[in-house]
């Protein structure tokens, strides 16, 4: 049998890789391909009490290393309770978020460091790749005008918009040594930029 498709969505807050994930399960549902969706931090009942002490606005104390080692904490539990587990039943797995996320936001905006980060990466995941990832790339301001109407800001969200242009920069340094990480301009309407995923995913599946 062979293995599922690992599809990974990344991008600052407020890019759209939600609804872009949610147009492409609807696709995989119509053509009646087995997938599963799952988001980082969290999918597992221990990543989703981990996720409640990231987001939490209370722990503005948390440090930089304790934060980095809770996403990958995360990570190690999704990944080998349920990310493997279907890529190798032949399940697809659609992931909203992956380890591009730490590479972005605690490897560059937080300068924790790429070469730290790469190396918890490949142990969280034991070196569990994703096929493909899109970056939903988005002038941060133009993504806080879509977040700004979704309610009370996370402890990650709150950083503010210097913030999340570093994370912005983090992602597309990442571009640009990783083949797998297609780049697309996200300020279109989702039916444009979907258009340039579906092609690349139908491409790999087939
Ligand atoms: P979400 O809002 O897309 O579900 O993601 C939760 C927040 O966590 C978001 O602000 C991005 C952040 N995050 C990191 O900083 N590092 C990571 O490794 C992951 C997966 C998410």
């Amino acid at each position: 049998m062979s293995k599922g498709v690992f599809i990974t969505f990344e991008g600052i807050d407020g890019c759209g890789k939600s609804t872009q994930l949610n147009l492409l399960k609807n696709e995989f549902k119509a053509k009646g391909l087995e997938f599963i969706e799952v988001r980082e931090p969290g999918g597992t009942a221990v990543g989703e009490k981990i996720r409640t002490i990231l987001l939490d606005r209370k722990n503005d104390s948390m440090t930089r290393m304790a934060e980095l080692l809770l996403f990958e904490a995360a990570r190690a539990q999704i990944t080998e309770e349920v990310i493997l587990p279907a890529l190798e039943r032949g399940v697809h797995v659609l992931c909203d978020r992956f380890y591009d996320s730490t590479s972005a936001y605690q490897g560059y905006a937080n300068k924790m460091g790429r070469d730290l980060t790469d190396f918890l990466n490949m142990k969280a995941t034991n070196e569990t790749t994703p096929d493909v990832t899109f970056l939903l790339d988005i002038d941060p301001k133009t993504a806080y005008g879509r977040r700004a109407t979704r309610g009370e800001e996370d402890r990650i969200e709150l950083m503010g918009l210097s913030y999340q242009e570093k994370v912005r920069e983090g992602y597309l340094e990442l571009a640009r040594t990783e083949e797998r990480i297609t780049v697309l301009d996200a300020d279109r309407s989702p039916e444009a930029i979907y258009e340039d995923i579906r092609k690349q995913v139908w491409d790999l599946i087939g």
